[in-house]
């Protein structure tokens, strides 16, 4: 790419504010993100020599965070970085993440803004030690007028309501796609400039696709609609669907919505008898809104298999959510097994 024609994070964010489509608080926000993300892309790169690898807690006690989950040193270390870096930009009100119970306001020693970021500050965290790409998602929300101190009830929000989402994805190359509801476009980290390039403008996902994303470990925990609709998929050109699907989890979200957002395919963690009673594995706030987003920005379409994703209205800070989201056509499908079941 020559540089004339190099387009950074910087400039196009700019160029989006002179169009009347974002503000300079907003995009402000955004850069101290991307920023946190490339330190978090240095610290992930590092791998054992940064010593950052393994699981958090001391004297062989693991950390356990509010999901229930064993956290990873690069989860702690990834949330602190976040925190860090947008707690004095004076763009946000407050911050939530997956790994902390609340949600917080900025300390009173710096300014309050007028947005709510949220964070999954370390995605796909069991992969981190076997070298598999993880990433950084994150959701942009106003704070309620009149409201100078947000609390978790302030964020519960829905997706329609998102400013901005993104992620950052930690793999080969370390990649931010971004929506501020005007298209999903992507930027690649320039390593040795230092500063993230527009490298695909207006992402689209192709609407049919013979790609699927789960885990197939949990096919004999799921409801009956799930099962009818990968049992049509893996019955192929014989089955009902008339073609053949091939499968891929990498088990981190970031990587495996890239893949989609790239090349299409159907992303699923639906509902199953092991999560049931928490509604889903993956997180609303941190996980399928910021996705839902992107996919619908890029073409695609984001359902729980009962509800247009954007349009839940969160109950709490961390709650779950069946997820469906990549190629239109293939997630009408998935919701249509669903509809017929109920
Ligand atoms: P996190 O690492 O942020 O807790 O998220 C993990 C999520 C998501 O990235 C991935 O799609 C899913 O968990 C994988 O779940 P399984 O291990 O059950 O396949
Ligand atoms: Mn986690
Ligand atoms: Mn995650
Ligand atoms: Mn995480």
């Amino acid at each position: 790419m020559s540089p004339s024609s190099t387009v950074s994070l910087t400039r196009h964010l700019l160029e989006e504010q002179r169009a009347g489509r974002i503000n300079a608080d907003a995009r402000l926000l955004i850069e101290v993100v991307a920023r946190a993300c490339k330190s978090i892309s240095i610290a992930v790169g590092k791998g054992a020599l940064g010593g950052v690898l393994g699981d958090a807690g001391t004297a062989g006690e693991a950390s356990i965070n509010i999901q229930g989950e064993a956290q990873k040193k690069l989860d702690v270390l990834s949330n602190e970085i976040l925190m860090e870096a947008n707690a004095w930009g004076g763009h946000l009100a407050g911050l939530a993440s997956e790994e902390m119970d609340h949600s917080q306001p900025i300390p009173d020693v710096h300014p309050r803004g007028n947005y709510l970021l949220l964070f999954d500050p370390l995605d796909g965290s069991s992969n981190i030690d076997v070298n598999i790409s993880v990433g950084t998602i994150f959701s942009v929300l106003r704070c309620p007028d009149g409201v100078t101190t947000p609390a978790d009830e302030h964020y519960l929000q829905p997706g329609t309501a998102q400013v901005a989402a993104g992620y950052c994805t930690y793999g080969p190359s370390t990649m931010l796609v971004l929506t501020i509801g005007h298209g999903t476009h992507a930027f690649t980290l320039d390593r040795e400039i230092g500063s993230f390039v527009l490298t695909q403008r207006g992402m689209t996902i192709p609407e049919e696709t013979k790609e699927f994303a789960v885990n197939m470990s949990n096919q004999r925990f799921w409801e009956a609609p799930m099962q009818a609709y990968v049992g049509d998929l893996l019955a192929g050109k014989e089955g009902p669907r008339g073609k053949d699907f091939n499968m891929r989890w990498v088990a981190s979200m970031v990587a495996d919505v890239h893949r989609i957002l790239t090349r299409g395919g159907i992303f699923s963690y639906p509902l199953d008898s092991k999560c049931a009673a928490k509604g889903g594995k993956l997180r609303l706030m941190y996980e399928a809104n910021p996705m839902s987003f992107l996919v619908e920005q890029a073409g695609g379409a984001a359902s729980t298999g009962r509800q247009r994703m954007l349009e839940v209205q969160p109950t709490g800070l961390h709650q779950r959510v069946p997820v469906f989201l990549g190629s239109k056509a293939e997630v009408e499908a998935a919701v249509g097994y669903h509809a017929r079941h109920d």
